[in-house]
């Protein structure tokens, strides 16, 4: 290991420049007009496998984007983990809101990173995250240290719910047969307090719209007598929640995973201020569901959330104007035992039977995944607990997250295979947002860390 390190040093900055040109390439798989972009990226991907000395290097056509695959089979004895990541990225908007280039990388020092952080879209989510493993496997094959099998997988279509992914693994599960599949694709709690992401929750997200008189109307002739879907959503939307924060749509609640009190208690130990965390977002008061705290909130409750509400006149000036339509996204997350198409279903009835007469109502879904939560028992549990206590000096704490990766409980159902979550990032990192950023301590620190994984887990796996 000592050796790794020293060849991981002097490289460094060679690590960082190919990071940054991965960055340079706007792989939105969003918006079709970055397709060539993202097919570019795909082939960065591969002949960085190549270069790292991959076997068996290809770009796998697919209904969308292709899935990179590469792998390099040492023992059929050994035990094989399964490298998961994506090469897409979320759009950049709004675009104004940027500070540097989205796709022009740049090295600033923050607060919470003082020795830099890479500013792009996808720094941290998840082109940096996914090329560590990348750079880590490199390192390896370099100076002879590869202890066991490992096969990449690595997507271009995460950020629009991995429509391709599902079955081409179903079609392709000997390709991806393994004994664990690692991901890091969340975070951790702060650069000296590692964890190891233990859940996910699931998504279910739909389209409304609301329906009112067949054209807009002047809002004094018609204001008042007619419904305005503008109001009847706003309306609608609101009565989603009840005062104490809880969905209304009947039952939503019904499969939801009770969560021991001795869980939540640990839960509630780690690391967290509220004074901070509402100081990082320039909010007064936090809000949500009443008898949980925020750390529950944003992992083992289910919620519901507007993401994104239009209808009318949003130029410049007033026009009287009492529009015909009015549309909003909108997002529920779910946590063990909710099923999505179940929720969807439960959505769609409630939303449907809400609606008053004045108006006509659609819901439309969109792609949806189900929670997960992964063990914090079993060797790839403690193989990744042993790694970070190897490079950071500390144990790591188990801890939920609140966001989705769907394909997660997919690899266990079509693969049978469990996902250990070793994420670098951090919540502030501002993924999804403008000025995303991915600390270079993180970068660096993950490449460290993930052949200590493949240490452990292959001599556990020996016991
Ligand atoms: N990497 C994120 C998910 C994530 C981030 C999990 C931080 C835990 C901590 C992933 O790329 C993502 O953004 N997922 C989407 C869902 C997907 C279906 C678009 C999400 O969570 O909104
Ligand atoms: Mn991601
Ligand atoms: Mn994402």
């Amino acid at each position: 290991m000592e050796q790794l390190k020293a060849y991981q040093e002097a490289n460094k900055q060679r690590y960082l420049d190919e990071l940054l040109d991965l960055l340079r390439i706007p792989s939105v798989s969003a918006d079709s007009k970055f397709e060539a972009d993202v097919i570019q990226t795909a082939e960065f991907i591969k002949e960085k496998l190549i270069e790292a000395g991959a076997d068996n290097v290809e770009i796998c056509e697919t209904a969308g984007y292709p899935i990179v695959y590469g792998d390099k089979i040492i023992d059929p004895n050994l035990p094989t983990v399964c490298v998961y990541g994506h090469y897409d990225v979320q759009p950049a908007d709004p675009i104004e809101l940027w500070e540097s280039g989205p796709f022009d990388p740049v090295i600033k020092k923050t607060d919470i990173h003082p020795d830099g952080a890479i500013f792009a879209r996808g720094a941290c989510d998840d082109k940096g995250q996914m090329y560590m493993h990348v750079k880590a496997f490199e390192s390896m094959m370099a100076n002879n240290a590869l202890p066991c099998n490992i096969k990449f997988m690595i997507e271009g279509e995460e950020e629009i719910g991995s429509p391709s992914l599902g079955p081409f693994i179903r079609a392709n599960a000997d390709k991806f047969a393994c004994d664990v599949i690692l991901v890091s694709d969340t975070g951790m709690i702060a650069n000296d307090v590692p964890s190891i992401c233990t859940g996910l929750r699931g998504l279910s997200y739909v389209e409304v719209e609301v329906v009112g008189p067949n054209r807009d109307l002047h809002s004094g002739i018609y204001g008042g007598a007619v419904g305005n879907p503008a109001n009847v959503l706003a309306k609608m939307i609101a009565s989603l929640h009840d005062e104490n924060g809880h969905i209304t749509v009947e039952g939503f609640y019904d499969d939801v995973e009770t969560v021991s009190d001795e869980e939540r208690e640990a839960m509630n130990k780690a690391p967290f201020s509220l004074e901070v965390y509402k100081e990082h977002l320039d909010i007064d008061a936090v809000q949500g569901e009443k008898g949980y705290t925020t750390l529950e909130r944003g992992s083992i409750r289910p919620t519901l959330d507007v993401n994104g509400i239009w209808s009318g006149y949003i130029g410049e000036g007033a026009k009287t104007v009492l529009p015909s339509k009015a549309n909003a996204k909108i997002s529920m997350r779910l946590v063990p035992n909710q099923d999505s198409e179940t929720i969807t279903r439960l959505f769609k009835e409630h939303f449907e039977k809400i609606a008053p007469d004045s108006v006509k109502v659609t819901v439309t879904p969109h792609h949806g995944g189900e929670p997960v939560v992964t063990p914090t028992t079993g060797i790839a549990y403690q193989a990744a607990d042993k790694a970070y206590q190897a490079t950071f000096g500390t144990a790591a704490i188990p801890q939920r997250s609140g966001g989705s990766i769907p394909i997660v409980a997919m690899f266990e159902e079509v693969l049978g295979v469990k996902t250990i979550l070793m994420g670098f990032g951090l919540n502030s990192d501002a993924i999804h947002s403008p000025n995303e950023h991915y600390g270079l301590f993180n970068y660096y620190k993950g490449i460290e860390t993930i052949p200590y994984f493949y240490q452990y887990f292959t001599e556990m796996s020996a016991q």
